[in-house]
């Protein structure tokens, strides 16, 4: 993977993104039924047009549905549509030949008027397709001066498509003044490259609740969709500003166009209004937020549309997060996931609406990651659609599919009542996109010849490395001159170790020896000093600099300068009081962690792991992965270090990078070993296995045990698949673990060292599960004892579930980090100095 190239190649795919033409979508399969008449109507609005023919061919006995005009609706005016309908006084379906199976759009449109004896606004009805889905129960339209149009989207794999038509008993009187049904664009619905919680999403019905073009008019599209305004659902207009560019700006990506949504959807957004003396402010914080009425008890699917066309630069990009539902799910940026400033893509999320009656999103600045200059947000597009719930119904739990009336099934009754104690019971899955763009816009400088002689590939204490190729980490290693501002003056370290004093030394292994030391500001720092010849290479030596000054994260550890002079290679970082977490797992006398700190322990790995695989321009892998290099602060705080065998992961379309295999016995994973295939999920594999680490507080390899016993990974899973892991804990935490919180963890730690990449989760979602278990520990602390053990889920708010990763730093860039740390004027980095490095034992 040579990004030079990359760099070279992007030109060329500069004009054809621009000149991506979109075809008008034409249907493989389309009917326009004009309800209750026999001319044809074309909308003259309509862009394609379409012909709206008579219905009676599709409606079997269609001379027993009297069809009625509105003589007040003109034949000849826009609305021509709703002059007359069809009139339904006892069930009557609508049948449409399929020759091609997939997802297909449903349209029914419903404008009640009176005449011939018959009142429609007083009609009350029931809709089914398919015989397996209720699109509507017991329904009557809305006192409105304006159409009421329902859409849905139904997977149609049988050859007739059929629309049913029941009238309820309370008022028998069904209606309809006009029916569309098309074949959606392929792909329109599909969760395969986003991972939801909703199975085969595109074979559910969904009905489109809500279609918004954010800080744009209303707009109609080539797919007849109308999107409308935000204004009604924002909440705070102020906090807001609507932007815009010209729609001829706007691309698609090459495998995607306006079928997802047309270029007047993505020209308009909402941006935050930052106003001078909030922008001087560097912790200026807020959101801009909607909020979208919903009906409790469904399944939502949101799908997110962005285009940055604010930003300055597609590598200058702004950085946000989104809230769905009040969790924040991502932090979202367009460099991330196209390739040029102005083009589109959507992000789906699932959730689940238990009790409350409104979906609220929101975006704003990414504190973590941004300075006050390229601190924005925006949003230009939103679409949320319901799924059916398990009765196969979009409205409603009655059986309206099967002829039995039993009622209401005791379960649906239990769901509400369960669903309506819960405080705010939203269900977010968080959502990784496995494929992410990036490319460099300008060329990396060409790594210049170095005088070192490079240590290529010599394994670490028990580090293994069987790879030999020589170019491995120059990409990386070519933009390093570029961080000079991280660079320390020899003279200072010497200063700040009292010149390498041995009795400073806190650690040493491979590379060389660990100081402790302060410099002349006063910041307590770690010295990492390779000794002349020593086994740590000098790739290893550039990427770890490069890695740690490009990226800033409460659980990464900080990288505070480097020096490379007279031969000396030394790094720099954070003192991290209370070295390793093996250290306070096994094999020393330091005290016991509790099974809550322990869970904080590793759920702050993961979300410093999180960021790194999702958070920064590339997806980096760390690849060493081990309870040797969490290191942990005075106050238990887990940060994630040694990135010396890191890896840019797979970009540009890739799946994955070829490498040669390196990482630790014990930890890595067999899949990688066997392919040489490197992706993030390899270290999803190294952090299944430090979680039983974690919770066993035995070493991953332990030559001392009988075979069976000597791979921790392989013993674990084997107590985890009798479901009996409480046998194997540490023995300290016994009884000191909610059953459900242990639970919970063996699946995840299960789940991660799944044998095949693709089926372990993503950070995303063992952070999720790692913050479940915990809770229902907490919980579980503080309940009563005589209280049932099945509340314990119900008491779990979505405050608990929320991503409590509030990063307190709020770090400039790397240069002024550094210069500020040396001057001693940053109070940012006060909570962050007095910490300590120390080194892994092992090498
Ligand atoms: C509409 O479609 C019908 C039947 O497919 C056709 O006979 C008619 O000419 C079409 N009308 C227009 C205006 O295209
Ligand atoms: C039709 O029914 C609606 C509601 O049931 C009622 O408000 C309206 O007055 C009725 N219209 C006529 C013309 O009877
Ligand atoms: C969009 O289409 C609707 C009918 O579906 C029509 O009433 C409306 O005028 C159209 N709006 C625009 C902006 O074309
Ligand atoms: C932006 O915020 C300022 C106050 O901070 C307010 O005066 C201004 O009206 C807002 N702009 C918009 C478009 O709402
Ligand atoms: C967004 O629009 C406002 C006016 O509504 C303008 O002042 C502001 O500069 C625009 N922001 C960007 C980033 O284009
Ligand atoms: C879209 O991408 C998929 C695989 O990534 C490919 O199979 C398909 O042909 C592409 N479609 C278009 C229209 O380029
Ligand atoms: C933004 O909204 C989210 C979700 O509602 C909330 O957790 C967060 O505290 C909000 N941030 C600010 C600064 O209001
Ligand atoms: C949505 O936001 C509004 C305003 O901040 C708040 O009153 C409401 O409770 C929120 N709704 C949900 C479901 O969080
Ligand atoms: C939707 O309905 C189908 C039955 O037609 C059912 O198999 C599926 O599980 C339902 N979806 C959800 C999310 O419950
Ligand atoms: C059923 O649909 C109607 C009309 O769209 C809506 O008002 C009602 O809330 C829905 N009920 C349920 C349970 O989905």
């Amino acid at each position: 993977m040579d990004l030079r190239i990359l760099a070279f190649l992007l030109p060329l795919f500069l004009p054809s993104a621009l000149f991506v033409s979109t075809t008008a979508f034409n249907p493989d399969t389309s009917h326009y039924l004009n309800c209750g008449s026999a001319p044809d109507i074309v909308i003259t609005t309509d862009v394609p047009s379409r012909n709206f023919t008579d219905d009676s061919p599709f409606l079997s006995g269609s001379d027993k549905h009297p069809s009625l005009s509105n003589p007040s609706v003109a034949a000849s005016s826009s609305s021509s549509l709703y002059s007359t309908a069809r009139v339904f006084t006892s069930s009557a379906s609508y049948r449409f030949t399929i020759n091609t199976h997939g997802t297909f759009v449903l349209r029914l449109h419903f404008f009640p008027f009176s005449g011939n004896g018959y009142n429609l606004s007083s009609a009350r009805f029931g809709v089914k397709a398919l015989q397996r889905f209720v699109l509507l129960e017991d329904f009557s339209t809305p006192i409105s001066t304006a159409p009421t149009i329902k859409e849905y989207f139904l997977w149609v794999d049988s050859d007739e498509l059929d629309v049913t038509f029941v009238p309820s008993s309370s008022s028998p009187l069904a209606f309809v003044n006009a029916v569309e049904v098309f074949t959606a664009p392929a792909n329109l619905i599909n969760n395969e490259d986003a991972q939801l919680d909703i199975a085969q999403l595109s074979r559910q019905a969904l009905e489109t609740v809500h279609r918004i073009n954010v800080g744009g008019p209303r707009v109609n599209d080539s797919l007849w969709r109308t999107w409308i305004a935000d204004d009604e659902y924002l909440i705070n207009e102020v906090a807001s500003l609507a932007n815009r560019t010209d729609p001829d700006k706007i691309t698609y990506q090459p495998n995607e166009s306006d079928d997802v949504a047309p270029r007047t959807v993505y020209s308009t957004a909402r941006t935050m209004n930052i106003s001078s003396s909030l922008r001087a402010n560097a912790n200026f914080d807020f959101n801009v937020t909607w909020s979208f009425p919903v009906v409790a008890g469904y399944k939502y699917l949101v799908r997110t549309h962005f285009c940055d066309f604010i930003s300055p630069a597609i590598n200058n990009d702004i950085s946000f997060d989104l809230y769905v539902g009040n969790l924040r799910v991502q932090e979202i940026q367009a460099s991330n996931r196209v390739n040029f400033l102005a083009q589109a893509f959507y992000i789906d999320y699932d959730l689940e609406v238990r009790s409350s009656g409104a979906i609220n999103i929101s975006i704003g600045r990414d504190v973590a990651r941004t300075t006050q200059w390229n601190a924005n947000a925006m949003l230009n597009g939103l679409e949320i659609f319901k799924v059916n719930n398990t009765f196969g119904s979009l409205n409603g739990t009655s059986n309206l599919l099967s002829n039995s009336s039993n009622g209401v099934p005791i379960a649906a009754i239990v769901g509400t009542a369960v669903g309506g104690v819960l405080l705010v019971s939203l269900l977010i899955i968080f959502v990784m996109v496995f494929i992410r763009k990036r490319r460099r816009s300008k060329p990396l400088p060409l790594l210049p010849n170095e005088s070192w002689s490079p240590f290529r590939e010599t394994p670490r204490g028990n580090s293994v490395g069987r790879s030999s190729k020589s170019t491995e980490g120059t990409a990386l290693a070519a933009s390093l001159r570029v961080n000079l501002g991280l660079y320390i003056p020899l003279l200072d370290i010497k200063t700040a170790t009292n010149d390498f004093d041995e009795s400073l030394v806190v650690g040493s292994g491979g590379f060389g020896r660990v100081y402790r030391g302060v410099l002349a500001d006063g910041t307590k720092i770690a010295v990492k000093r390779a000794m002349p010849g020593s086994k740590q290479g000098y790739p290893e030596f550039q990427t770890e600099i490069l890695v740690l000054s490009g990226i800033r994260h409460r659980h990464l550890v900080s990288l505070i300068g480097y020096c490379d002079e007279q031969s000396e290679r030394i790094l720099v970082y954070e003192y991290m009081e209370k070295g390793t977490l093996r250290n306070y797992l096994y094999g020393s006398d330091k005290p016991c962690l509790s099974w809550k700190q322990r869970l904080e322990i590793c759920i702050g790995a993961a979300r410093g792991l999180h960021y790194l695989h999702t958070g920064y321009s590339h997806t980096i892998i760390h690849r060493d992965i081990k309870s040797t290099n969490i290191l942990l602060d005075e106050n238990y705080l887990a940060k994630v270090s040694d990135f010396g065998l890191s890896k840019l992961g797979p970009s540009f379309g890739e799946t994955h990078v070829t490498t040669g295999v390196k990482g630790t016995f014990g930890y890595f994973d067999p899949e990688y070993f066997k392919t040489q295939k490197l992706t993030d999920k390899s270290d999803v594999y190294s952090f299944g296995v430090m979680l039983f680490e974690v919770l066993c507080a035995r070493p991953v390899i332990d030559r001392s045990l009988s075979m069976e016993q000597l791979n921790l990974a392989e013993w674990a899973l084997h107590w985890q698949r009798r479901g009996q892991l409480e046998k194997i804990i540490d023995q300290r935490l016994v009884g000191k673990i909610n059953t459900n919180s242990l639970r919970k963890f063996g699946e995840t730690a299960e789940k991660c060292v799944a044998e095949y990449g693709i089926d372990r989760p993503a950070f995303a979602d063992i952070l999720w599960n790692l913050e479940y278990a915990l809770q229902l520990h907490v919980t579980e602390l503080k309940r009563e004892p005589h209280e049932d053990s099945g509340a314990v889920e119900s008491q779990i708010s979505v405050a608990a579930m929320r991503d409590v990763d509030s990063v307190s730093l709020n770090f400039d860039e790397a240069n002024d980090r550094s210069r500020m740390a040396r001057q001693g004027q940053s109070d940012l980095m006060a909570s962050t100095v007095f910490s300590q490095l120390v080194t892994d034992e092992g090498r």
